[in-house]
């Protein structure tokens, strides 16, 4: 097969160094990749959001799969492009069509089909410029902490979390009236804070069976001892202690299984993966967000877990039996400890050389924020590299991680030494 994958971060690496070990993926293309996706097959200069250029490159290089790795394109309906001209129809696109994806592009709709569809989550209301004063009184309803979240997609900036009334109030209107996000935060939605341990659980769907890949604890805070503003994550581990069967026997019966019935029911065909962001509150699951994409770090943790063919759980997708994929799950554990560029989730400065990479022994290196430049490979985002071990324990995987951390250098460098910690 030739196979296409669209994005350029860490998640897009760990997905092609899994699709160039398959024997099945005769060539793999990345756009536009980085400078770890160069070493799995060749990077191309397209924009994953610009359909019309991907689609040409689909169509000139025979291309059989695309495999969407960030949300924002599934938002903006490349499956529906595919979908609907001629030419590209027959092309397999790994990820749900715009309406599908609406679970993650609009925090409103992944509510209401909650609601709809009585999926544990936490209580909630949405609001609008008109709605504004409601929301005000339903705020002051709430119990601390106030949870604000702007309905469309905000780069993993959108959720607010205040302890004091008076603040989440000011930043209520001021994510309405002064449009803090932009289009996103046009409508709001309010929510009762859940306090438990959060868990990332990922399933491949073809729409109507579904088989689950090994889970994740992220680590979203950028300060260690988890403090600090929010990132896209800064390491993880798999698997997650507190996961047990029956914990896992919940999440399938009351969210994964009533979530693929009520995709179903509402006729909206999906194929790909679903990523269920849960609290874990007192043993009970419930949703806080779900996501139509894999996760990232996520993914640089859990596809070196999977042993068996991940091109063929693709074409299981594709061709609606993924249940029946021979899924061989490797049982060690999984740390991925993410090298960020200091100043991130800020403002960071780029463009510094990336040292010592060739020191790194017994661990994965992904890139992500990485690129090359004049044959030296430099800093070009704010989550640069993770690096991820494969152990017999958490203590041991953790401690390959940071071992080799310290190896890889670049100015300004962070990482979070903590990760995992508590499960030691
Ligand atoms: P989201 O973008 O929806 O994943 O939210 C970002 C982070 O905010 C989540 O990973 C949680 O840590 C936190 N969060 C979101 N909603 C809630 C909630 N209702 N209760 C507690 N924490 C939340
Ligand atoms: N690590 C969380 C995410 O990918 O959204």
């Amino acid at each position: 097969m030739q196979i296409l994958v669209l994005g350029g971060g860490g998640r897009e690496h760990a997905i092609a160094w899994k699709i160039s070990q398959s024997h099945l993926c005769k060539k793999l293309f990345v756009a536009p990749g980085n400078a770890g996706t160069s070493l799995c097959g060749e990077n191309v200069k397209i924009d994953p959001n610009d359909f019309s250029a991907v689609g040409v490159f689909a169509k000139e290089k025979n291309i059989d799969m695309v495999v969407v790795g960030p949300e924002e394109p599934l938002v903006n309906g490349i499956a529906d492009h595919f979908l609907h001209d001629p030419n590209l129809k027959s092309i397999a696109v790994i990820g749900p069509k715009a309406e599908g994806a609406r679970l993650e592009g609009s925090k409103a709709f992944a509510k209401a089909f909650m609601h709809k569809y009585r999926i544990p989550t936490a209580k909630y209301q949405s609001f609008n410029k008109d709605t504004l004063n409601e929301g005000l009184h339903f705020l002051k309803s709430l119990h601390p902490p106030y949870v604000l979240k702007a309905d469309g997609l905000a780069a993993g900036k959108g959720v607010l979390i205040f302890d004091k009334l008076d603040e989440a109030m000011s930043s209520f209107k001021k994510m309405i009236n002064e449009r803090m996000f932009g289009n996103a935060s046009d409508c709001v939605v309010v929510e009762e804070f859940l306090d438990g341990k959060e868990i990332s659980v990922f399933a491949a769907t073809d729409g109507c069976n579904y088989i689950l890949l090994p889970e994740a604890k992220d680590y979203k805070r950028i300060g260690e001892g988890d403090t600090g503003p929010n990132t896209g994550g800064m390491g993880c581990v798999s698997p997650v202690p507190f996961a047990d069967r029956l914990f896992m026997e919940k999440v399938r019966k009351r969210i994964i299984e009533p979530t693929l019935d009520g995709l179903s029911k509402e006729n909206i065909g999906y194929k790909g993966f679903i990523f269920f962001g849960l609290m874990n509150v007192e043993g009970d699951p419930y949703v806080i967000e779900y996501n139509v994409r894999l996760g990232d770090p996520e993914a640089e943790a859990i596809l070196p877990r999977i042993n068996s063919d991940f091109v063929q759980l693709l074409i299981h997708i594709t061709d609606n039996n993924v249940h029946e994929y021979p899924m061989e799950i490797n049982p060690r554990c999984a740390s991925a400890v993410i090298l960020a560029s200091g100043g991130y989730p800020g403002k960071y400065r780029k463009g510094y050389e990336i040292t010592g990479l060739d020191m790194v022994k017994d661990s994965l290196v992904f890139f992500a924020g990485a690129s090359l430049h004049n044959d030296k490979i430099i800093t070009s985002g704010g989550r640069v590299l993770a690096i991820t071990s494969l152990e017999r324990n958490f203590k041991q995987a953790l401690r390959k991680s940071k071992l080799n951390a310290e190896k890889i250098d670049f100015i300004e460098k962070y990482y979070r030494r903590d990760i995992g910690n508590d499960l030691i």
